[in-house]
């Protein structure tokens, strides 16, 4: 998705401060990068369609190193193609005014006629030309750009986070504001900044100021931020501390972030958990307020949203809390859930999770539980997001920032964080004992090095040697039961995100029900297992692979399915209901090694950004 930076600084050098900005959001994805700085009192813009290193090249020659003030921006395309043209910033024709816009103006094709009509030429075919021309009209009749910018987006529909400069200001002075998209703003010891994901705003400072819907915000140096709502109307909007370590956002000495994420992931549990155990009493303590005794026997049923992977943690959050706390528990995808109009039982929780806490169809999901009555919560990994904000109550995942694109860390976190709401509601309820608490509390405390061992040197070689002697195969399935059977959708998920190649996952009961008419010696099937009361059932499931001559790949901790397999990964022992934190680490380094063989952009698969804020 697109990405807004801007900064003002004491010394000069603004254009370097941008770049390292629009470089820390890349992992969002994008297709074209541009920035415009004020130097003199006069707006200059560099911009490019395709790799942020095209846009660097442009600014090589340095004439623009003096600036101190300036916007930059990362484009993914939604009106008009990728190109010079379309690239933010966009100016009104007098170039007086420059903009960055990340998000939709809906009503962009009633304004831009009304612009026309009164003689405006467009340069691009964006919906935020409109908006720039709108403000560079309100500075020409003599307002100040806030005036200007708070006028212009009364007469907008859409949802945005958007920046912009004016030239001949009395000095310095960025103006932006949010309407669905996150924008973030902090004052720092050398200067103002303001982006739209945090990780541009660490490496000046952890103070951030988080705007709301509807916020308009002033930077000037040596001013206090001051914000105010559309109308004019000053509000006072907290500065909040931002945990994560601007070193959290290098790879490190790994040579993809994907793959440092995912060796990350036996921290992230414990971090995620192990503060929140307590051990003698069996149970979950999240340090916040919203889930305590009263509250949760409060609770007659439970509805899950998210996306993509995020949906994968809801599906086994299902597993998890009817099997752990016996509430039913519903699972749909945001982007259904919010258009079939449903029908929420009474004392329904929505329970929406979320690594970003800002994607689109998420968001709406859990505002629309909440017209229909429900009480809300969120699993999420970012502090500050919109989710966290609207959500009544929230576990934070603590993964830190996750740059790859395919989701791992986080997904893994989501899990543990199901696995943790489920035993605080089932002691809360009185279903689990002291004694069923206090073994599934310690069977959490195990998992790391079990967790490390998967990610040993040993391990991750037979990974490789399953991608090499599969990379060319035609299509891959992924089986599953029970819990694991979302382990099997999120193999398939990575898969095919940064692979490219045809996977499906599918529950190992249902196989015989279609999927198996795929099968042949080009079709590679990867079966998850774990030791427990389905392993017989997916060996049996295993076995009908085999017989049509498919070619199988065992994963998990039932030796026999090993056995039984052209190729496998053991995966320790544990409880069942850990068993997918496990078994997902081999998937999702399946995937990697395959897409690493194949030599593609694994940080940055095509056509995927990381944060969908866009329906
Ligand atoms: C897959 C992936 C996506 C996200 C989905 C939801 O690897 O990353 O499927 O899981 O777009 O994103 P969040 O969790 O930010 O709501």
């Amino acid at each position: 998705m697109c990405g807004v930076v801007g900064a003002i600084q004491r010394g000069g050098g603004v254009v370097e401060t941008l770049l390292q900005g629009l470089r820390l959001l890349e992992y969002r994805g994008y297709d074209s990068a541009g920035v415009a700085v004020l130097e003199a009192g006069a707006i200059s813009i560099r911009r490019k369609a395709g790799r942020l290193e095209r846009l660097e090249h442009s600014l090589s020659d340095g004439t623009l190193s003096g600036a101190r003030a300036g916007i930059g921006h990362t484009r993914w395309a939604t009106h008009g193609p990728p190109s010079d043209e379309n690239a933010h910033p966009h100016t009104d024709a007098e170039g007086r005014v420059a903009l960055v816009h990340n998000g939709v103006i809906e009503n962009w094709a009633e304004l831009r006629a009304e612009l026309e009509a009164a003689g405006v030429r467009f340069a691009s075919d964006t919906d935020t030309e409109v908006l720039a021309h709108l403000v560079g009209r309100e500075v020409a009749r003599g307002r100040e750009l806030p005036d200007a910018v708070r006028a212009s987006l009364a007469r907008v529909r859409g949802y945005y986070a958007i920046a912009a400069l004016a030239q001949g200001e009395r000095g310095p002075r960025i103006v932006c504001a949010r309407s669905g998209p996150p924008l973030a703003v902090a004052a720092g010891p050398d200067g103002v900044y303001l982006a739209s994901d945090v990780l541009a705003l660490i490496a000046h400072t952890r103070d951030v100021v988080f705007l709301e819907d509807g916020d308009v915000c002033e930077l000037e140096l040596g001013r206090p931020l001051r914000v105010t709502r559309i109308d004019g109307t000053v509000v006072d909007r907290p500065t909040r501390r931002v945990e994560w370590d601007p070193e959290s956002a290098g790879k490190g000495s790994f040579p993809h972030y994907m793959l440092k994420e995912i060796h990350e992931q036996p921290d992230v549990l414990a971090r995620t958990a192990f503060d929140r155990l307590r051990l003698d009493k069996g149970d979950v303590d999240f340090g916040v307020p919203g889930f305590g005794d009263h509250e949760l026997r409060a609770i007659d049923r439970i509805q899950v949203v998210a996306c993509g992977t995020a949906l994968h943690a809801g599906w086994i959050a299902r597993y998890l809390i009817e099997g752990l706390a016996r509430i039913p528990v519903d699972v749909d995808y945001a982007s259904e859930f919010r258009y079939r109009d449903p029908v929420l039982a009474h004392n329904t929780l929505a329970l929406a999770i979320s690594q970003s806490g800002e994607t689109a169809d998420t968001l709406a999901a859990l505002r629309l539980a909440k017209t229909l009555g429900a009480r809300t919560a969120a699993i999420c990994n970012v502090v500050g997001s919109t989710l966290v904000r609207e959500s009544q109550a929230t576990i934070l995942t603590h993964a830190g920032p996750e740059i790859g694109v395919a989701s791992t860390k986080a997904f893994v976190a989501q899990v543990v964080a199901a696995f943790l709401f489920a035993v605080r509601l089932g002691r809360a309820r009185g279903v689990l004992s002291l004694a069923q608490g206090k073994e599934l509390v310690s069977e959490l405390r195990l998992l790391r090095p079990k967790m490390e061992s998967l990610l040993g040197e040993r391990a991750v070689s037979e990974v490789r040697d399953i991608a090499q002697k599969n990379r060319s195969q035609r299509g891959f399935l992924f089986l599953g039961r029970g819990i694991n059977y979302p382990i099997a959708l999120e193999g398939a998920l990575k898969l095919k995100e940064i692979s490219y190649v045809h996977a499906e996952g599918y529950p190992a009961g249902e196989m015989k029900h279609g999927p198996i008419a795929l099968i042949d010696p080009e079709m590679s099937i990867l079966v998850v297992n774990s030791a427990g009361p389905l392993a017989e059932k997916v060996r049996s499931n295993l076995e009908q692979v085999r017989a049509r001559g498919g070619h199988v790949i065992a994963i998990g901790s039932d030796r026999e399915s090993i056995a039984q397999s052209d190729e496998h990964v053991l995966v320790p022992e544990c409880s069942e209901w850990l068993s997918p934190i496990l078994n997902v680490i081999p998937l999702q380094l399946v995937a990697y090694h395959m897409a690493d063989l194949k030599g593609l952009d694994i940080d940055k698969p095509r056509n995927l950004a990381k944060s969908v804020t866009v329906e």
